[in-house]
């Protein structure tokens, strides 16, 4: 096998390793870290992980050598949970957030998602793609190489399939991967407030087959909350979703305790998101049932809200992952590391428990556990080198891009000066 690239010196690898399943209970604060460490690449994917200087018989007249200089190596991280593709802003609902009108309050008054579905509807696909390709070079900056994305700001066909292109147009052309979600069922057009009904068998008679047939998502997900979708309706349609081959994920339990946990966990969603009010009955069916509970610590420290019980969840065996949510409204923020240092200080996690949490259970969240997530031979050679000693350096020192370079699929693409990468990638 001939290598392309061999990264040596590196001071601390930790290969975020699990044993067949997402990792929950004890194991979530388990990692396996190697000191004085190489990788060898070939191909884009991991070929060989060594020690010391012993990878020195693979070196040939082509293979390339990166020095780590000592430094912390991770995975890439995944972030498992975004609205990445949005017409507009909502800074103007910036001073009535703060000022303490619920995130509700403001979808009811025909703000909130609402507004973002308009300025949605109104943005070319140029436009929507120049403002999410602006947003992915952001994760990848922050050390982010592989995204889910949601559609949800149509919420009518057309708009959806536009946004969800958009989508797959940047994943063809950005190093970061995407993994594609519609959410079709995101709010209730004003037009609908009266006849749910109506509007959810277009989403099920009408935009579901016809995402499905175009090949634009892989993912199916419901909002369910107070004044959005019920339990029963989410139930309906992820039901539907699932016959027609989706895999699911749910908005569940974000603000009031409707019964999203325990839906997740009756449908077999592969990770069930935000939890911050789910019951412990909920969080017991979903540790029983392996579902992944998706937490997004961004979004309760910008709605001002309690975090949700990471705490509870890994004590109760539930797999947890942690991911930004970024969307113009609830998480207006791309950065992950944040999302990983909230992981410590507002849930309360170890520092192994959020590296694992956006690298390996993160990858679980999204279906892609056999190819990233972790640094092991086969695997692609999505990695990062962190400007820091150890793990708990990253959460400790906080607000600061600690990214030093960024490798995708063995292809250097950020490094000290930025992203790097050249748009044929
Ligand atoms: O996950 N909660 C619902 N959806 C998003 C917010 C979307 C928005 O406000 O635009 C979320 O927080
Ligand atoms: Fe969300």
């Amino acid at each position: 096998m001939k290598i392309d690239l061999i990264i040596k010196n590196i001071g601390k690898l930790a290969t975020c390793k699990s044993f067949g399943c997402p990792k929950s209970g004890e194991e979530m604060n388990n990692l396996e870290v190697i000191e004085d460490a190489y990788i060898a690449i070939s191909d884009g994917k991991i070929a060989e992980i060594g020690t010391k200087n012993s990878y020195e018989r693979l070196i040939d007249s082509h293979t390339k050598i990166d020095d780590a200089n000592g430094l912390l190596v991770t995975p890439g991280l995944i972030d498992s949970h975004t609205h990445l593709v949005h017409g507009g802003s909502r800074e103007n609902e910036f001073s009535k957030k703060i000022s303490g009108v619920p995130y509700i309050e403001i979808l009811k008054q025909g703000g909130g998602i609402l507004s973002t579905v308009k300025s949605t509807k109104e943005a070319t696909d140029e436009e929507l793609y120049t403002k999410a390709k602006k947003s992915l070079d952001r994760m990848l900056e922050l050390g982010v190489t592989t995204a889910e994305s949601k559609s949800g700001y149509g919420l009518e066909l057309e708009t959806e399939i536009k946004q969800l292109k958009v989508a797959k147009d940047l994943d063809k052309n950005h190093p970061i991967d995407l993994v594609h979600t519609f959410l079709g069922a995101h709010a209730i057009p004003k037009n609908y407030k009266e006849n749910h009904k109506e509007f959810i068998d277009i989403i099920v008679n009408e935009m579901m087959p016809r995402v499905k047939e175009l090949g634009l998502a892989e993912f199916c997900d419901v909002f369910c909350e107070e004044g959005v979708f019920t339990i029963e309706e989410g139930e309906y349609i992820l039901t539907k979703a699932k016959e027609m081959g989706y895999k699911l994920k749910i908005h569940a339990d974000e603000i009031v305790s409707l019964g999203g946990a325990e839906l997740s966990a009756k449908l077999g969603c592969i990770s069930s998101d935000h939890l911050m009010a789910a019951s412990e009955d909920g969080l017991k069916m979903m540790a029983k049932n392996k579902v992944i509970a998706n937490i997004l610590p961004a979004t309760s420290f910008n709605l001002n809200k309690d975090y949700a019980n990471a705490r509870k969840m890994i004590e109760l065996g539930v797999p947890v992952s942690l991911s930004s949510d970024y969307n113009p409204g609830s998480c207006p923020s791309e950065n992950l590391q944040f999302v990983m240092q909230l992981g410590c200080l507002g849930l309360k996690m170890t520092p192994n428990e959020v590296l694992n949490a956006v690298t390996i259970n993160a990858a679980y969240a999204i279906d892609r556990q056999d190819e990233i997530g972790s640094l092991e031979i086969g695997k692609k050679a999505d990695l990062v080198v962190f400007d820091a000693p150890n793990i708990e350096y990253l959460m400790y020192h906080f607000g600061i891009n600690h990214v030093n370079k960024v490798y995708k699929e063995g292809t250097l693409v950020v490094d000290n000066k930025g992203v790097i990468y050249n748009n044929t990638i």
